[in-house]
Formats: structure tokens, sequence, C-alpha cells
């Protein structure tokens, strides 16, 4: 399901309500799959302190909305613009691409639970397709 201009549109609109709020949105995202999807820890053995609350897991939160933003900008290319990021996941991190499914589930469900005036039926379809591209376009250097 790809994302048309109507959707796109939403993203944009929604996001630029949400925006002021990513550092909270990423924390409580990345807590969440950290609690939701255990095994997703492994990646972050090298932390002091991978518990939810703690200050590695809020700072990486704040880091991987960074992402989420600069998807938002590249919207209409997500394979391009998020080229590099795909690559230092996929041969640096080596991280399993299957867990970008699940962040961007807990990203989505953060963004309705947060924000349940704004997120709409309408707004749920936009950012459902859009994160899922997001997803995609970072296992692109998976292939
Ligand atoms: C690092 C974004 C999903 C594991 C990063 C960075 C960004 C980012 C922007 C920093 C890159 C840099 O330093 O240049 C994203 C986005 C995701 C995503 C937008 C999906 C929406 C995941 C998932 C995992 C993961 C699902 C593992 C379960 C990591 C790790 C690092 C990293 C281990 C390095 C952390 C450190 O510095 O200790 N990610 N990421 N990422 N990401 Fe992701």
């Amino acid at each position: 399901m790809s994302l048309n201009k109507t959707d796109k549109e939403r993203v944009k609109a929604f996001w630029s309500k949400v925006a002021g709020k990513a550092d909270a949105i990423g924390a409580e995202s990345l807590a969440r799959l950290i609690v939701v999807y255990p095994q997703t820890k492994t990646y972050f053995a090298h932390w002091k302190d991978v518990s939810p609350n703690s200050p590695n897991v809020k700072k990486h939160g704040k880091t991987v909305m960074g992402g989420v933003a600069d998807a938002v900008t590249k919207i209409d290319d997500l394979k391009g613009g998020l080229l590099s990021l795909s690559e230092l996941h996929a041969f640096t991190l080596r991280v399993d691409p299957a867990n970008f499914k699940l962040l961007t589930h807990c990203i989505l469900v953060v963004l309705a639970a947060q924000f349940p005036a704004d997120f709409t039926p309408e707004v749920h379809v936009a950012m459902d397709k859009f994160l899922a591209a997001v997803a995609r376009a970072l296992a692109e250097k998976y292939r």
C-alpha cells in the first residue's frame, strides 16, 4: 500500500501537530518496544541500563524520532532518502529488518494513545502507510 497525495498531506499535517512532542513519543515508543518485544533488547546490550525509563532509552528514542522527522521531509522518496540509515542498520548495526515493523507498530500505538483527538481513522491510515513505508525503506539495503 503506497501513500497517495492525500495520505502524504495528512502525514505532514499530523506530524506538524505532534513534532514538538517527538522526544516523548520516541522515549515511549522505544520503552514499549523493549517491554512488548524483549528480544529487541539484545541490540542495546552495550548500554549501561536498558530499562524502559532509563536515560539511554530516552536519548535513543529522541534519535529515532529524529530519523522519523527526517523521513517526513523525504516522504516522496523514502527509499532514496533513508538509504544511508538503511546501510547503517544492515551492515554496521546488523539489526534484523523484522524489528523495524515492531518499532513502527509501537510508534503508531503511542501516537494513538498520546493524541487521541488528532488520531482520526484517516490519520491512522496515512500514518500506518507512512510508517510501513519507512520500515520498507530501512530494509532496502538488506536485499
Ligand atoms: C541507531 C533510526 C529502528 C537499533 C539509529 C540512529 C537513527 C536510527 C537515526 C542513529 C544513527 C547514527 O548514529 O547516525 C531508526 C529508525 C527506526 C529504527 C527511524 C525505525 C523506525 C531500529 C530498530 C532497532 C534499532 C528496530 C533494533 C531493535 C539501533 C541501534 C542503533 C541505532 C542499536 C545504535 C545505537 C547506539 O548508538 O547505541 N537508529 N532506527 N533501530 N538503531 Fe535504529
